[in-house]
């Protein structure tokens, strides 16, 4: 299980190995963290390790208690009446009856009631479905859900009874090392643009324009898009900051009272960056110009510290 994981993702030992422990433990685990660090990578190289299905659930506020278990199907109910056989599992209750992991991103952002029917079933290892029965989860059902602390919507719902039932993993930001290994991990577009655009994200994250930043995600995407360009642009004009605007101007947001657009901000920083010699290469403190723009340390993508 913890091979599998290992294989797969870049560094996060020490998370894997306290996840796959807590799961094996027959524990739900509550995963926290900002965007792109690696949580859903996580879940699903864990799963597979251990041989279990995953089943994928966005929490959104459409997310009823209806959605999550399952319901009646409404044509059917009109010509047959509430029978086992109308009933479509939902979620949840596909989860507990093949015994695999269930795991729920953005949980901050479910509704109340659906929250306790999660709530529930942590408790009880079953849930009581209206008008179909009770439903017995199988031995290795497992609940893991997934938030960013620092969410804008519904932070602060999460109740002591669901952090009293589950185990808790902070999950934070890779080192920039890491960070580098991801992108060319995941692609190789532009690879001499790795390190500057991995340095522009983390300088998104605690730039005093922006609110919020972006992850790991964005440093993908420059590279790829770059890639791309070069082939449609050849003599190689601009083709990183382009690629910068294109893949960054809608994760970050501007600072409310900034007086600056997002794309005057973003093209501060990819000169700052591309201009600047990689960190490593630093004995000491940067110095020049784009010093006020160095990464100087993990702060949340909100922009805060933790
Ligand atoms: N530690 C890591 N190892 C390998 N890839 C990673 C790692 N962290 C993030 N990624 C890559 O970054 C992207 C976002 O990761 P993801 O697991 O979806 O993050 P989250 O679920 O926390 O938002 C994916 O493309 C994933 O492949
Ligand atoms: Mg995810």
């Amino acid at each position: 299980m913890v091979a599998a994981a290992t294989a797969a993702l870049v560094g996060r030992q020490r998370d894997i190995e306290v996840v796959a422990a807590a799961l094996a433990a027959g524990r739900s685990v509550l995963l926290e963290g900002p965007p792109g660090t690696g949580k859903t990578t996580l879940l699903r190289a864990l799963a597979t390790g251990a041989g279990v299905g995953l089943v994928l659930v966005e929490g959104n506020a459409e997310l009823s208690p209806g959605r999550l278990v399952g319901h009646h199907d409404p044509s059917r109910l009109l010509s047959e009446g509430y029978r086992d056989e109308t009933f479509v599992a939902g979620p949840l209750l596909e989860a507990m009856t093949a015994g695999s992991l269930l795991y729920v991103e953005e949980l901050n952002r479910v509704p109340e009631e659906t929250l306790n029917v999660l709530l529930g079933v942590l408790s009880e290892r079953r849930a009581q479905v209206p008008r179909f029965g009770e439903v017995v989860a199988a031995p290795t059902f497992r609940l893991v859900a997934a938030m960013n602390p620092f969410d804008a919507v519904g932070t602060g719902r999460i109740t002591p009874a669901l952090y009293d039932r589950t185990c808790r993993v902070a999950v934070g930001y890779q080192s920039e090392q890491e960070e580098r290994a991801i992108v060319a991990r995941v692609d190789t577009g532009a690879s001499d643009l790795i390190d500057v655009a991995v340095r522009a994200v983390r300088t998104t994250r605690h730039h005093p324009d922006l609110r919020t930043g972006s992850s790991v995600r964005g440093a993908i995407d420059i590279v790829a898009v770059a890639g791309a360009l070069r082939a449609i642009r050849p003599d190689g004009r601009d083709v990183g900051l382009d690629a910068a605007l294109t893949a960054l101007s809608g994760r970050v947001t501007v600072r409310e009272g900034s007086a600056r657009s997002v794309e005057e901000v973003i093209a501060e920083i990819w000169e700052s960056v591309s201009a600047a010699p990689p960190e490593d290469d630093q004995p000491g403190k940067a110095t020049g110009p784009a010093h006020r723009l160095l990464p100087e340390g993990d702060r949340t993508a909100t922009g805060r510290h933790l």
